[in-house]
């Protein structure tokens, strides 16, 4: 007898990166989707709106929404999305107060109904937030990572393609370091079809675009003011569930458990990483600069510090 067992991919949170995730999956063909939150009727709604969208998008994937995490079980792939965003003025680490306990229970509650799944955290501040979930489940890290590299990613490229006049598909770059102040691109892999934009920009531009890169969220947030980006982290985190679903070794930045990877141990922290269908399958590491090797060691004596402060508030 063959089983027919579609890919399940639960999203725990239906605000907008949800929601949006949600609506990528299942246009893209990739999983059945299980859209948790924990307002009555809200993820039900949004799971009819989408299912309605069907008879016009015409993919063959099924969307629940619940309330439930008894619904979310057997995932191959729980994505948190839950907690608060950013307002205007705010840094990341602002809503570790907040955030933490969110995710600790979110991690726990649907690991304990499929614990085979892959977890990957989108809540910030999303390193602290992406160890805090490891700690809580006990998985083995290469099944727990943030999004935040593709994303960053995705931004810088978008500013070198627009600096340059440039084709976006063009553009590939490489960024380490936290998802915040202390993210650290790396100017000479960055590239343009192969040529490093240190051969194409001057020292000033590279160093606006970085800039503009490492502020990519907050200049969003401070023009809708109610809220933070959704759409383009929405289509980082469905690369990633991609990339793990079709087992293709894409390598992205993703906030991953570094253990002496760049001489940093006991913390999440963004880098290259290899996806797969098991998780993180390899941490790609680099020659770095002293310069960006001493800004990375910085970054995770940081995120550290508030790994320190959230674990005292979550007591785990
Ligand atoms: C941003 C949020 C997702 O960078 O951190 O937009």
């Amino acid at each position: 007898m063959t089983t027919n067992r579609q890919p399940r991919v639960s999203i725990i949170g239906a605000g907008r990166v949800g929601s949006t995730l949600a609506q990528r999956i299942l246009e893209r063909d990739l999983a059945d989707v299980v859209l948790l939150d924990l307002l009555e009727g809200w993820p039900q709604g949004v799971a009819l709106d989408l299912t309605q969208a069907c008879a016009i998008e015409h993919h063959s994937r099924h969307i629940l929404g619940t309330n439930d995490y008894a619904d979310t079980a057997d995932s191959d792939i729980v994505v948190i999305t839950a907690g608060k965003p950013r307002l205007p003025g705010m840094d990341r680490t602002d809503l570790i107060q907040t955030n933490a306990a969110i995710v600790t229970g979110a991690a726990k509650a649907a690991i304990a109904y499929s614990p085979n799944a892959i977890i990957i955290v989108v809540t910030n501040p999303l390193d602290v937030m992406t160890y805090l979930a490891w700690k809580a489940t006990g998985l083995p890290s290469h099944r727990v990572m943030g999004m935040a590299g593709v994303l960053d990613a995705a931004r810088l490229e978008t500013f070198i393609a627009a600096e340059l006049g440039a084709d976006v598909r063009d553009v590939q770059t490489l960024i380490l370091g936290n998802h915040g102040q202390q993210m650290i691109p790396i100017a000479r892999y960055c590239t343009v079809s192969g040529i490093p934009i240190t051969e194409l920009l001057d020292a000033e531009a590279i160093e606006r675009l970085l800039d503009r890169a490492r502020n990519g969220g907050a200049e969003i947030v401070n023009l809708m003011k109610v809220g933070s980006a959704f759409y383009a982290p929405a289509s980082s985190v469905c690369k990633m569930v991609a990339a793990i679903l079709q087992n293709s070794p894409r390598i992205v930045g993703a906030a991953a458990y570094l253990d002496g990877e760049y001489g940093v141990r006991d913390v999440f922290l963004g880098a290259p990483c290899r996806l797969g269908r098991s998780g993180i399958v390899q941490i790609q590491e680099v020659d770095l600069s002293d310069r960006d090797r001493l800004a990375l060691q910085s970054a995770a004596a940081a995120v550290r510090e508030n790994i320190d402060a959230a674990l005292k508030i979550v007591e785990l």
